[in-house]
């Protein structure tokens, strides 16, 4: 193997910098060649590729989003885009690719290896929704930033005594919602991972106003329902009148936490190890603190659960 490329695709994630940084210079070390792909799955397409030395990638360890720049390809989806892809690879005689994003990207990557490109995927987005590791880059820093803003809105909360309900991100996962909800104190935390029941919430809410609570924060995923749905069906059920903050995409920009910079430091190093080794359509995760590396196809098939004690711990905590 002498040349390589990376991409970001998908989502961006606080930390995929940090990994930009960790592949590039890793590979240089080996003395590999290296291009950045601009715009994800798009610029592989076009042979958007951008040779990258040890200095190009200096001062981005601690920057937000990614200087790659990111897409959601609809034109890979297609044999036609995939052929394109590879082609742009063979005419820049790049051997190898490693894919930074969810599993979303995942999926592409594993076209392009079931295609006979070496690839291996970097997991990386706020959701932490990817089987195969136990924290995906981007997740840590995205549950701070929602964090600090819960925070504030509990200040409110608590002055006026009232009831606030907070969208956070999640298309199909609860990570970031329940973890908020635990780190924040919230009441109750609502997950696509879990039936919710508005007639055991009303009476939750009135449980805990008979108890003296004056003030409560509902955590809601946006993959299990809207903030604005659940007010209204506060309002038709249990005669309640919530505030609604939506967090929205601010939780995905920002500097990454110290966490997330050394995972995607780690994750970063060991891709390129891996595809040195010879491993091929595989991911590199964290399991229990250690590096490990996992087929692509097992990232998505399964799904991620979540932790029941922290399900259990929201619940407890909140009498
Ligand atoms: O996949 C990460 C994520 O931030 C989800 O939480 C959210 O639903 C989605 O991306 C938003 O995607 P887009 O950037 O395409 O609007």
């Amino acid at each position: 193997m002498r040349r390589i490329a990376v991409l970001t695709s998908g989502g961006d994630a606080p930390g995929m910098n940090a990994a930009i940084r960790a592949v590039v210079r890793t590979a240089i070390y080996r003395k590999l060649e290296v291009y950045g792909v601009l715009q994800g799955y798009e610029g592989l397409m076009d042979g958007a590729f951008q040779r990258l030395e040890p200095r190009d990638v200096g001062g981005i360890i601690h920057r937000g989003g990614t200087v790659l720049r990111t897409a959601r390809s609809e034109r890979f989806k297609t044999e036609e885009g995939l052929l394109a892809a590879i082609s742009s690879m063979e005419k820049a005689e790049i051997d190898g690719l490693v894919v930074i994003g969810g599993d979303g990207s995942f999926k592409g990557a594993w076209e392009l290896h079931r295609r006979g490109v070496p690839v291996v995927g970097i997991p990386g987005t706020i959701d932490n929704d990817v089987v195969g590791t136990d924290e995906t880059i981007g997740y840590d820093t995205a549950l701070n930033t929602a964090l600090e803003a819960v925070k504030k809105l509990r200040d409110t909360a608590s002055s006026h005594d009232r009831l606030f309900i907070v969208e956070v991100m999640g298309r199909e996962a609860g990570f970031l919602a329940l973890n908020v909800a635990v780190a924040s104190g919230a009441e109750f935390v609502v997950v696509p991972e879990r039936k919710f029941d508005i007639g055991f919430l009303c009476d939750r809410l009135h449980q805990s106003r008979k108890s003296g609570k004056q003030h409560s924060l509902i955590i809601v995923a946006e993959g299990a329902m809207s903030a604005v749905e659940m007010k209204a069906r506060l309002q038709d059920t249990g005669g309640y009148d919530a505030k609604v903050t939506v967090l929205g995409y601010i939780q995905r920009g920002g500097s990454p936490t110290s966490f997330d910079t050394i995972l995607a430091s780690r994750l970063g190093s060991f891709a390129v190890e891996r595809l040195l080794e010879g491993d091929r359509g595989i991911m590199v995760g964290t399991v229990c603190h250690g590096m490990k590396a996992s087929p692509l196809k097992s990232s998505w098939e399964g799904r991620k659960p979540l932790n029941p004690e922290l399900v259990e711990l929201v619940d407890k905590l909140s009498i």
